[in-house]
């Protein structure tokens, strides 16, 4: 029977504005007809506690779930100070406890980002990718979305209106979809 592929987005800004939630409304845009794409917004995550991470709060359990549910995983960053927010790391913090319970472990995970300087968030993605190698996430190697001076690419509604980008994002989400086949597939 067909099953539909469920891919889980979520971005590490909560800046009413953000140009990393513009990148995941541009990509539900662009998801095909066997994709089910659902957003999960990170502002509730409380601050991890590792005393508290067998019994964690309810919304850290929901984020797990649907992480774990997720067939894959397409992550927006902004770079901060050359590394990830708090607010994501937090996130996979929360979703990678306790230990042998990685809701990460072995997920397909496709990253783009958008800054408004010249490198597009690039610092900040390898940093990401560096803790998905603890965590044993199988991450879209290309394209890489690096979306530099963002300001520049968005309409005052937060539209998309950079071509180029709109193809590199079609194009990772391909990638990400051919790679969660993979996986469904065994
Ligand atoms: C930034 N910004 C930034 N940009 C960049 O290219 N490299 C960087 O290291 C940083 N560092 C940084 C630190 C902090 C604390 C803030 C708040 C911002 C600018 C950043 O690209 C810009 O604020 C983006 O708009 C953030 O993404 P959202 O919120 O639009 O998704």
């Amino acid at each position: 029977m067909f099953k539909p592929l469920r891919i889980l987005g979520f971005a590490g800004s909560l800046r009413k504005g953000s140009y990393n939630e513009a990148l995941l409304r541009a990509a539900a845009d662009l998801m095909p007809e066997n994709v089910v794409f659902e957003t999960f917004n990170l502002e509730d995550i409380p601050v991890f506690n590792q005393d508290l991470e067998k019994q964690p709060p309810k919304i850290v359990e929901d984020f797990k779930k649907r992480v774990k549910a997720a067939d894959a995983i397409l992550i927006a960053t902004p770079e901060y100070n050359y590394s990830i927010p708090g607010v994501l790391k937090n996130a996979i913090d929360w979703a990678s406890r306790p230990y042998g319970d990685n809701a990460f472990e072995e997920k397909p995970v496709a990253i783009m980002g958008a800054s408004t300087g010249m490198l597009g968030t690039a610092r900040a993605q390898y940093h990401l990718r560096q803790c998905f190698v603890f965590l044993n996430v199988h991450t879209v190697n290309r394209p890489e979305v690096m979306v530099s001076y963002a300001a520049g690419k968005f309409d005052s509604e937060g539209k998309l209106k950079d071509e180029k980008t709109r193809e590199s994002i079609a194009e990772l989400i391909n990638s990400l979809i051919s790679l969660a086949e993979t996986f469904t597939k065994r």
